[in-house]
C-alpha cells in the first residue's frame, strides 16, 4: 500500500480537499475540538506559513488527498536578553480514517523531516501521541528544559532534533504563531 502513495508540497487546489480530510481525521478524536481544519486555514494565512512545510499524501494512481501535515514557525524564547530560536511546530497530522495504519502518518513525518531539515531548521516541537512520534525520534520536551505555554502531559509534549545537538544549550518555553488562539 504505502508505495502507491505520494507524498508532495500542497497546492492551492488541495484546499478543499484537505480540509474534508481533517474533519474526518479528528472526527472520533476524544480529545479534539473538531476545529483543526480552522486553524489550518488561519495558519495558511499568518507568517508562520511555509508553503513547502504543508504536505500532502495522495494515492498516486487517482491523486485522491489521503493525508495532510502542516509544520509551521514557532520559537523557543530563552528569557529576556537572548534571541529566541527558531524552530517548526507540527500541527495537524491528519490521515482518512479509512486509510490509517498503512504508513501513510510515518511517510508525510518523515518527509516533513526531510524538507524541513533541508530548509535549515534544527528542531520540531509537538503536542500529541506519546506512543507515536517518539518512533520517529522525538524525545519528552522536558528533558530538554523545554515548556509549553498552556498545560501538557509530559509524555504527549515532544522535540526532535533534526541536527543533532541543535537544542544543545538551549531551554525555555514555546512561544506559537498568534494563530493558535494562544
Ligand atoms: C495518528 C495518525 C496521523 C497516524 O497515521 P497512520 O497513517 O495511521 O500511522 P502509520 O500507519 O504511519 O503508523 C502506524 C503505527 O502507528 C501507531 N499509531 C497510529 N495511531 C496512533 C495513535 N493515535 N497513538 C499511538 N500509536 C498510533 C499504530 O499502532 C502503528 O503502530 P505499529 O507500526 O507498531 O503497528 C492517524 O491515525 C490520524 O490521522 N489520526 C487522527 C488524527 C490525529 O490523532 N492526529 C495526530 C494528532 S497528534
Amino acid at each position: 500500500m504505502t508505495e502507491q502513495i505520494m507524498v508532495r508540497t500542497e497546492e492551492p487546489g488541495d484546499c478543499a480537499s484537505v480540509e474534508s480530510l481533517i474533519k474526518a481525521a479528528f472526527a472520533d478524536v476524544r480529545l479534539s475540538d473538531h476545529q483543526e481544519h480552522n486553524l489550518v486555514k488561519r495558519l495558511r494565512l499568518s507568517t508562520a506559513f511555509i508553503p513547502e512545510l504543508s504536505l500532502v499524501a495522495v494515492a498516486s494512481d487517482q491523486g485522491i488527498v489521503l493525508g495532510h501535515i502542516l509544520l509551521t514557525r514557532a520559537q523557543l524564547l530563552r528569557g529576556e536578553t537572548s534571541q529566541p530560536l527558531a524552530l517548526l511546530a507540527l500541527a495537524p497530522l491528519s490521515v482518512h480514517p479509512d486509510f490509517q495504519l498503512r504508513g501513510i502518518g510515518s511517510q508525510l513525518i518523515n518527509a516533513a523531516h526531510e524538507k524541513a531539515r533541508r530548509l535549515g531548521f534544527g528542531a520540531i516541537i509537538v503536542v500529541g501521541h506519546a506512543d507515536y512520534y517518539p518512533r520517529f525520534g522525538y524525545r519528552q520536551a522536558k528533558d530538554y528544559g523545554i515548556s509549553f505555554p498552556f498545560h501538557v502531559a509530559d509524555e504527549c509534549g515532544m522535540v526532535v532534533e533534526l541536527k543533532p545537538g541543535a537544542l544543545c544549550n538551549y531551554s525555555g518555553c514555546v512561544r506559537y504563531d498568534p494563530a493558535f488562539g494562544l
